[in-house]
């Protein structure tokens, strides 16, 4: 990793907004912890590296990332352990993967030491924020093109920032998912794989529109045949058929989740098969009609693993096993909870204390 050639400077907030009810029964994502990290790119050079105070950012209605969407992000967690320290889960891969996204939204890198010594020192500032028991504290980098220009073009000015925000459980509930092909998520060639802003906000009508009808979220499929089974739009899915847990492949359309890794990860070593593989929706109506699709459930940084509980398909439901029934995924969550927090030994190194 590089070193730090400019200095970041730290102005530490007067005024805590922590305060002891704060933390107990969090909403996911309303709630902001006292400070944001900063860091500006100007022609070629980052520069203006700075721990301020969380608060309102100045900004231009001519700022490029309005008009065109040239924004990329990420989402990662910290844990405190029993020992008093603060853990976060893989912060090298986020850092690669806002990289790729960049790199696809013809952006400028990151600098390895500005991504990490900004996570480190904002969430050392932060740490009181991390809840104790339940929960965790959501990162959330944030980079986006700040030209003033409304022309199109790829922008000379950046900011990169880090914010965070204590949270509880994403989804509430095991959720309910139905399967759309009237819209499509990404199409090989485009920015499935980026975790770019704009692939949000494409999902925001189908999932709109799942919900009229008693849904959490859409299954999006592919965009060729509207066939196979891509992800979710907040996670990436697996299913649990006959044993084996199969989850569709990195096409180059889906994002390559780093829960999706670390679960499929700890299935391997544990001697689970697992086939990362094109799974139509045709198959896992087939398996539950058979009676052998065990378990269905999503993998993502916020949601961690959320059970899926049904699935609308063609005007059914396929409804899955009780929760109780299922050994696969909720033994997984309960293993990665372990290592995240400190719990259960890291092979993986995983961890960054
Ligand atoms: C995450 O899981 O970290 C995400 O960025 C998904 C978002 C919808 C909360």
């Amino acid at each position: 990793m590089e070193t730090l050639s400019q200095k970041l400077i730290i102005q530490k907030t007067e005024h805590s907004r922590l305060s002891s009810e704060t933390l107990d029964n969090i909403p996911f994502g309303r709630i902001f912890s006292d400070h944001i990290f900063i860091a500006t790119y100007d022609n070629g050079i980052w520069q203006d590296l700075k721990i301020m105070p969380y608060g309102d950012l100045s900004m231009t209605p001519a700022m490029a990332v309005l008009h065109y969407g040239q924004a990329v992000f990420e989402g990662m967690k910290a844990y405190k352990s029993a020992a008093g320290d603060t853990l976060i889960f893989r912060p090298d891969a986020n850092f690669r993967r806002i990289n790729q996204s960049a790199d696809r939204l013809c952006m400028p890198p990151i600098p390895e030491a500005i991504f990490m010594e900004g996570l480190t020192e904002l969430i050392r500032l932060d740490s009181a924020w991390i809840p104790e028991s339940e929960g965790s504290l959501y990162i959330r980098p944030l980079y986006f093109a700040t030209d003033e220009f409304i022309g199109l073009k790829p922008s000379t000015h950046y900011t990169f920032i880090i914010m965070s925000c204590p949270v509880g459980a994403y989804y509430s509930e095991p959720v309910k998912l139905i399967v759309t092909d009237k819209y499509i998520r990404a199409c090989e060639g485009g920015t499935g794989a980026a975790k770019c802003a704009g692939n949000y906000a494409a999902s925001l009508l189908a999932d709109k529109e799942a919900k009229a009808l008693g849904y959490d979220n859409v299954i999006w499929l592919d965009g060729i045949h509207k066939k196979y089974v891509e992800e979710c739009g907040t996670m990436n899915l697996a299913f649990v058929i006959d044993n084996v847990v199969v989850t569709p492949q990195l096409t180059g359309t889906i994002l390559a989740g780093i829960t999706r890794d670390s679960v499929l990860t700890l299935f391997r070593d544990q001697g689970v098969k697992v086939e990362e593989r094109l799974i139509s929706i045709q198959e896992v109506a087939e398996a539950y009609d058979k009676g052998i699709l065990q378990e269905a459930f999503g993998m993502g940084t916020a949601a961690t693993i959320a059970q899926v509980s049904k699935i609308g398909y063609q005007g059914r439901d396929l409804i899955l096993p009780p929760i109780s029934e299922r050994k696969y995924a909720q033994s997984i969550l309960e293993q990665l909870e372990a290592i995240k927090t400190g719990k259960a030994p890291d092979p993986y190194n995983w961890v960054w204390k």
